[in-house]
């Protein structure tokens, strides 16, 4: 049975209003009020505006420019929704910041996912619901429950009723962007019925330049489907389009989860043979793409945030949200 929604509030930071005011559309919610001020310090207070006393509280927050204030502005808005006593509080963070940073696999570095695990259950967060972590051991950061979604529905979406609407589906092969994505997305090829080819990828230094050793699989004549958790500068895109276009491929296509496009990533990416880069909306895009619209697509990712906040209120299973197919991920 559902819950009263008059017990559920959701909070915005400054990081997506737009994605926060599409989520609590679906919900038909308003979004709560909430205030913050930066003082010439720099310092950021946050005013709730709203009695959130004993009610049921999601703050979203995502990991966009400027990163490290959003993050701070969530921390702030969880110690206060927290103080406001709240019975519950969850922070939505569409794209887990520091995600990348999963791993001690140099000397003397901090693995900065788990600090930003410690620093949101120290905020006050109770419950976090992301989506496509860049890795999954992520989840295991923390010692409260973590709801991850996966933007593979709305992805499977597009490419069905679109993509394989303009050209046939026989034509395509995935070509997971390194080992990590084939791993985390190897479940694309059972849901679409596609063979795969991997990008054999390394990073000899954090110069956001990757070097390609190989595509592993048939490319030849093919449309190639790129597919990647995230966009940060580009490099690997661009670099594993080189690649591919060198080695025949018919058409270049690229779909990831996260568009971060840091720097100048969208114009070196539409000087690239990538014909479509399809995104999701965890982070703000729009602006970002302004005046290359034709080569983009952004998949509102707005509905399953809405689906999974309503499930989490009324207690009830977020896996069901997703095909068997996508819920059996190893
Ligand atoms: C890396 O391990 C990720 O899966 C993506 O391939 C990476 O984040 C993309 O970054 P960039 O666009 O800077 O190559």
């Amino acid at each position: 049975m559902n819950k009263d929604l008059s017990d559920l509030i959701v909070y915005s930071g400054l990081s997506h209003p737009s994605l926060a005011k599409r989520i609590v559309s679906h919900l038909d919610l308003p979004l709560g009020r909430s205030q913050s001020i930066v003082f010439s310090n720099e310092n950021i207070m946050v005013r709730l505006q709203d009695n959130c006393r004993q009610k049921d509280v999601f703050v979203i927050q995502t990991s966009s420019s400027p990163v490290n204030d959003h993050l701070v502005e969530l921390l702030i808005l969880l110690d206060a929704i927290k103080y406001a006593s709240a019975a519950r509080v969850t922070a939505v963070l569409p794209y887990f910041p520091y995600g990348r940073s999963d791993k001690k696999d140099e000397p003397r570095i901090s693995i900065a996912a788990r600090l930003v695990a410690d620093l949101l259950q120290t905020a006050g967060a109770d419950r976090v619901l992301t989506m496509n972590l860049h890795s999954p051991q992520i989840q295991g950061f923390f010692r409260i429950p973590v709801d991850q979604l996966l933007a593979a529905p709305i992805f499977f979406d597009y490419f069905n009723e679109t993509l394989f609407m303009e050209e046939s589906k026989e034509d395509f092969v995935l070509v997971m962007g390194d080992a990590g994505a084939a791993k985390a997305f190897g479940y694309y090829s059972d849901e679409l019925n596609l063979p795969v080819a991997i990008v054999d990828k390394f990073r000899p230094d954090h110069s956001e330049k990757p070097i390609i050793r190989q595509i592993i699989g048939d490319v030849r004549g093919k449309s190639c489907l790129i597919v990647d958790d995230e966009i940060t500068s580009g490099g690997t895109l661009i670099e594993a389009a080189e690649r591919l276009s060198a080695e025949g491929a018919k058409r270049i296509l690229a779909a990831a989860v996260h568009p971060v496009l840091s720097g100048d990533a969208v114009k070196k990416l539409v000087a690239s043979p990538i014909e479509r880069i399809i995104v999701g909306d965890t982070v703000p895009v729009r602006e970002k793409i302004k005046g290359h619209e034709n080569r983009f697509a952004v998949l509102d990712l707005s509905p399953l945030f809405a689906k999974a906040i309503l499930s989490i209120h009324n207690g009830s299973s977020i896996s069901a949200l997703f095909p068997p197919s996508v819920r059996r991920r190893p």
